[in-house]
């Protein structure tokens, strides 16, 4: 029986994923002076931010040293988070805490299981902070999704065995992770870019309740 949820954010609750992109797009003009893609960021939907300079700088095909890595990503992080520094309640995607709010009511445990290191500050100038019994994310957990790491660590955090919790996604990478942790997953988003899920809808607005 399913007894709890756990949310992917990015994406999924708040409309960040368009801030990671604006943010990834303006370090691969002014670093490396390509123009990154709309379809390249599909990659780096769900993945960590390690992982995601590694892939930036594959595009580029250059080799930095690890200190202008760092930079690269310091820069990168420090323009997404002036972007969230700007959300207010009203940047919630559509439907998304009316969505939580119902499934508290009918006594679901939810947890959010993100990748990001700035998930608190996302969630609070959102204020959904409140609503989560537990958050696992990039702060917590090691191994980027596809690995199961950061779902099995909100299971846990929740008290739950895996089979009993419902993941929430956008990305594959989360997804796969979902399928990897033995839970039951909900995409969120179009079939033509997802695969592997057990539900799927356009968004939150549109979710059907899974228990
Ligand atoms: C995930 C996003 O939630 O967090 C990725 O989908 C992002 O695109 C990752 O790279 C890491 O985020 P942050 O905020 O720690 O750089
Ligand atoms: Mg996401």
């Amino acid at each position: 029986m399913i007894r709890g949820y756990i949310f992917d954010l990015d994406g999924v609750l708040v409309d960040t994923a368009k801030f990671h992109y604006l943010a990834w797009k303006r370090l691969a003009k002014e670093k490396f002076g390509y123009d990154f893609t709309i379809e390249q960021n599909e990659a780096f939907k769900g993945v960590n931010r390690v992982a995601c300079m590694k892939i930036l700088c594959g595009l580029a095909d250059v080799q930095l040293s690890p200190e202008e890595f760092e930079r690269g990503m310091q820069q990168k992080n420090d323009w997404y988070i002036e972007m969230v520094r700007g959300m207010t309640p009203a940047d919630a995607l559509p439907g998304a805490r009316e969505y939580v709010e119902r499934a508290k009511a009918r006594g679901m445990l939810c947890a959010i299981g993100s990748a990001s290191r700035n998930c608190r500050l996302a969630l609070e100038k959102t204020a959904l902070a409140p609503l989560f019994d537990a958050v696992a994310d990039g702060t917590v957990v090691t191994r980027a999704k596809p690995d199961p790491e950061v779902f099995l660590r909100a299971a846990e955090m929740l008290g739950l065995a895996p089979a009993q919790c419902v993941v929430f996604e956008d990305s594959q990478a989360g997804l796969d992770a979902a399928r990897a942790g033995g839970m039951t997953s909900c995409a969120i988003g179009s079939p033509d870019a997802l695969h592997g899920w057990d539900f799927i809808a356009p968004g939150l607005d549109e979710c059907p309740e899974i228990s």
